[in-house]
């Protein structure tokens, strides 16, 4: 199990022991590897603080700021050093883009969900490349309201296929420098950005009536995939969007 030995992973999305984010971060450690954290602002650091290590390394990174992305990976790197692999957990749109039809989104709530959720990857994969030579696999977190009209998942679908293309188009282009590109398709689990869909309970239920054994997908299951996704035992895996679902996409 030790198969990020000796590896040094960004972590980016921890908001509290739900984020899918946290799961990835235990996985990543559990095989051997070492995790540098992103938080989004303070607020969030004090979140962290409740239960990290007292040694986790944690460095302050919003997404929406490109020189605040290129400041936290040069800190990152003067302060860790060489850094193999990279977990973009992040996506956000206000409330009123979210809730309301796709069709009625403003302009400024569209860029918003596209600028944080599927532009932001471009961002801190580029600056990464720069900034960490030894970079081998960048992973990111997507779901099936990609490809599927969910109820009220609305413009973050939209977001997220976007995403997705954004994973395909990387891969292809970083592939000559041997850095893979994947995301994981997650079923749904209870965590902050959850909270954001409406009706998050009758979603939540729904992908637990639809995976194959009724029970919901875990956090940890979510992040053993992504253990995996970063090492090399995954070396074959590139541009792809790997479920870790139970089946709620075959329904
Ligand atoms: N929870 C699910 O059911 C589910 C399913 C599939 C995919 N996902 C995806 O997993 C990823 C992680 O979400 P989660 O469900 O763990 O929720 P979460 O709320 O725990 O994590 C979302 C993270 O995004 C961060 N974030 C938002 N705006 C940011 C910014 N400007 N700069 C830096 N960070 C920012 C937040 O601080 C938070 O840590 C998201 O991309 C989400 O869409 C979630």
């Amino acid at each position: 199990m030790d198969i990020l030995a000796g590896r040094t992973v960004i972590v980016m999305g921890v908001a509290n022991k739900n984020s899918i984010a946290w799961g990835c971060a235990r996985a990543i450690m559990a095989c051997g590897g070492q995790v540098v954290l992103t938080y989004q602002n303070e607020r969030l650091r004090q979140s962290l603080l409740r239960f990290v290590a007292p040694d986790q390394p944690m460095v302050q990174c919003d997404v929406a700021d490109e020189e605040n992305i290129d400041a936290a990976f040069t800190t990152i790197r003067e302060r860790y050093g060489a850094v193999h692999g990279l977990v973009h957990a992040i996506a956000y749109a206000d409330k009123e883009s979210l809730e309301g039809d796709v069709l009625q989104v403003s302009k400024a709530g569209y860029n918003l969900a596209q600028d944080i959720s599927a532009y932001s990857l471009l961002a801190v994969t580029r600056s990464a490349v720069r900034l960490f030579p030894a970079l081998r696999s960048v992973l990111t977190m997507t779901y099936f309201g990609s490809t599927h009209v969910i109820p009220n998942y609305n413009i973050m679908g939209v977001a997220k296929a976007a995403l997705e293309a954004n994973v395909r188009y990387v891969a292809k282009e970083l592939g000559p420098q041997h850095v893979r590109v994947n995301a994981i398709s997650a079923g749904a689990v209870k965590t902050l950005a959850v909270t954001g869909v409406k009706n998050h309970a009758s979603l939540l239920q729904m992908s637990r009536a639809a995976t194959v054994d009724g029970e919901s997908v875990t956090q940890s299951e979510i992040g053993n995939t992504a253990a995996f996704l970063l090492s090399d035992m995954a070396n074959g895996i590139t541009g792809d969007i790997i479920f870790v679902d139970k089946g709620v996409h075959l329904m």
